[in-house]
């Protein structure tokens, strides 16, 4: 049998991938308390908001109030988007730790995201990893499209490595690898990996599956195989990428917590305390909660108070 990690590290996303994509405005309130509420489940990185355009992304345009507002916890990261120079500016002037650049595999939604080429994105991430270095200030890497395109079909694998490599070599500690649109299946998953992992170590790697096609608990599986430690999910499922019509959230954390704990892998996360808190926010936005172990969870819960 293939020996898995011993312990897994979970990104929460809920904060910022779960809400760029809602409709409606989420107060700042609600974010803090929705972050506040991950620390409490004993999530340990909360990607709490993103240092985008706010023409672009409407929903992150209270970055500053949602960063400098969090009560901050010894041990806990709340890394923060940001895309350019500007944004690292407005970043680090409300007190951020930790940032990640994104860029992607495929140029067309290189172009559709961040409005540049995959070249200028890396000649533009290149001065934030400068200054986040100048500042003690964490640096992780996004790549998106690592299975597939929403404008550009299929991605080769050699192309994620090139990218990931780039984000690497400029001092990310960590590429997370985002199957933006949720096309993967565990062997291409695998194969993506296996190229990725010839060019930057595995325990650098991160999974960030959206659940489109509810493949992502088996590419965890897969990567997991892999010796892949480290994966990104969001609260309920809740999210999506606004420039990648159709695609659904990623992963909910309560379902990767659910098989982590039947595979006896450790998180140090209460998945209770997770599915409750994605209960509360999925009321507040008023939608079905995307997790199928939160809702199994709550189902019970509600039995047992009858
Ligand atoms: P641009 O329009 O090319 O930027 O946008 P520009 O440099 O030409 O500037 C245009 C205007 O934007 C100027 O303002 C700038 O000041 C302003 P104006 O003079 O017109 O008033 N501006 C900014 N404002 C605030 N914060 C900034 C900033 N930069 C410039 N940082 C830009 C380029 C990158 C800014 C834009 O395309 C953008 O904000 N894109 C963000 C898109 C985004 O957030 N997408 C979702 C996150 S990525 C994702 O979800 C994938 C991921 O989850 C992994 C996966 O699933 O694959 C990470
Ligand atoms: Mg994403």
């Amino acid at each position: 049998m293939i020996s898995l990690p011993k312990r897994v590290r979970i990104v929460e996303m809920g904060p910022r991938d779960g809400l760029q994509n809602e409709p409606g405005t989420v107060p700042t309130a609600v974010k803090l308390e929705l972050i506040e509420r991950l620390a409490d489940a004993g999530l340990t990185a909360i990607e709490s908001t993103a240092f985008v355009s706010p023409k672009w992304i409407p929903q992150m345009a209270d970055h500053t109030e949602v960063l400098k507002g969090i009560r901050r916890r010894p041990g806990v990261t709340y890394p923060v988007l940001t895309p350019n120079l500007k944004g690292f500016e407005a970043a680090l002037a409300a007190g951020a730790a930790e940032v990640a650049i994104f860029g992607a595999a495929s140029e067309s939604f290189s172009k559709k995201n961040i409005n540049c080429s995959i070249a200028e994105s890396l000649e533009r991430f290149r001065p934030v990893a400068e200054a986040a270095a100048r500042n003690n200030v964490r640096v992780r890497g996004y790549v998106s499209c690592v299975i597939g395109c929403p404008y550009e079909g299929d991605i080769a694998p050699a192309r994620v490595a090139e990218v990931s490599q780039a984000l690497y070599d400029m001092g990310c500690h960590e590429v997370s690898l985002g199957d933006t649109i949720g096309v993967g299946t565990p062997r291409k998953t695998q194969a993506m990996i296996e190229a990725v992992s010839r060019a930057v170590p595995i325990g650098k790697l991160a999974g960030h599956y959206h659940d489109t096609y509810g493949q992502s608990l088996a590419n965890i599986y897969a990567s997991l195989e892999m010796g892949v430690a480290t994966f990104d999910s969001s609260v309920a499922g809740l999210g999506g990428c606004p420039y990648a019509a159709g695609a659904s959230g990623n992963v909910a954390t309560e379902d990767v917590l659910y098989m982590l704990k039947g595979l006896g892998i450790e998180t140090g996360v209460d998945l209770d305390r997770v599915a409750e808190t994605g209960a509360w926010i999925c009321a507040i936005l008023k939608r079905e909660p995307g997790s199928k172990a939160g809702r199994a969870i709550a189902a019970k819960r509600a039995k047992q108070a009858a």
